[in-house]
């Protein structure tokens, strides 16, 4: 489904000044975007309106042709999947397995289909030892995995996650993003709001740069990542990737920027070997 802001503005109290100012962008269906910002930024005032958690003070949110001001929090919750910032706000049940089944029951699915997702989820994410614990026993991490996989069971059409890859070692950020990018295969709408700069670079193609409650860029993540003043405007630092790549393109104009970790391994391998044959 396609999502669409239209000159949005939003602020907790009339009182204060706005968290949200005048905000204009559209995501197509199946894109696969990234919301970066600094602390306090605005990023999950923003994205609390995809599902209609926060309603604008000003503008419209559209879901296709929905106007979610004027749709029912229930109706928005079985088209939107939405992930919290902090997974405590989100995990109630006895154990990790209540837990998954948990959105399945509550829209009604049938019982195979949901315990075939669940099943894939479970494997995907290799947590089938955690299923009989409970949420709150759990590590930091795997907290934060449940909280996840437990709105990916929900096949809803689009996806919302609040700082996923948090507290995630390195296995289960690539685990998380080749899932998400399969997802958006298959037509999901996925936005992820993230400070992971290495985790968008390697999987989200389209990123927004939101700095005191206004798009200040938007567009492909290799370019938005690599804008140096544009970060610093933003008060970001740039991928580790694209950082060496920008060291080594000093040292060498010949060096090529890539944003493929194993590109750019070879790519350095070639410009050590090739330093070796000029000092020989
Ligand atoms: N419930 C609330 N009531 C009043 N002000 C709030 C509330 N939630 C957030 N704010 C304020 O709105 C601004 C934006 O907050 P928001 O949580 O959207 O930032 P963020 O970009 O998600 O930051 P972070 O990276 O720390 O998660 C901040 O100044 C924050 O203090
Ligand atoms: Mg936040």
């Amino acid at each position: 489904m396609m999502i669409e802001f239209e000159n949005v503005s939003f602020r907790y109290d009339p009182k204060t000044d706005y968290v949200l100012n005048d905000i204009t962008f559209k995501i197509n269906k199946a894109e696969f975007v990234a919301i970066v910002g600094k602390n306090g930024a605005g990023k999950t005032t923003l994205i609390k309106h995809f599902n209609g958690l926060l309603k604008p003070n000003e503008g419209i949110v559209r879901i296709d042709s929905l106007d979610i001001t004027k749709e029912p929090i229930s109706k928005m919750a079985s088209i939107i999947g939405y992930s919290f910032q902090n997974p405590n706000h989100q995990l109630f049940a006895q154990n990790v397995k209540k837990e998954l089944e948990f959105g399945p029951n509550n829209l009604k699915v049938e019982e195979s289909t949901r315990d075939t997702t669940i099943q894939n989820l479970v494997d995907t994410f290799q947590i089938n030892h955690l299923l009989e614990r409970s949420p709150f026993e759990l590590s930091g991490g795997e907290r934060r995995l449940v909280s996840i996989a437990s709105v990916l069971t929900m096949n809803q059409q689009v996806l919302v996650l609040d700082e996923p890859t948090y507290g995630q070692d390195y296995r289960q950020k690539k685990r998380l993003g080749s899932f998400l990018n399969k997802l958006t295969d298959e037509g999901i709408t996925v936005v992820v709001v993230s400070h992971d700069m290495d985790f968008i670079l390697d999987f989200i193609p389209r990123t927004i740069v939101l700095s005191g409650g206004k798009i200040v860029a938007d567009g492909e993540t290799s370019k938005v990542l690599s804008d140096q003043t544009l970060l610093q405007d933003a008060d970001l630092i740039s991928p580790l990737l694209l950082d060496l790549c920008k060291s080594l393109q000093q040292i060498d104009d010949s060096f090529t920027i890539s944003i493929n970790e194993q590109e750019v391994y070879e790519n350095i391998l070639a410009l050590i070997s090739k330093d070796r044959k000029i000092s020989r």
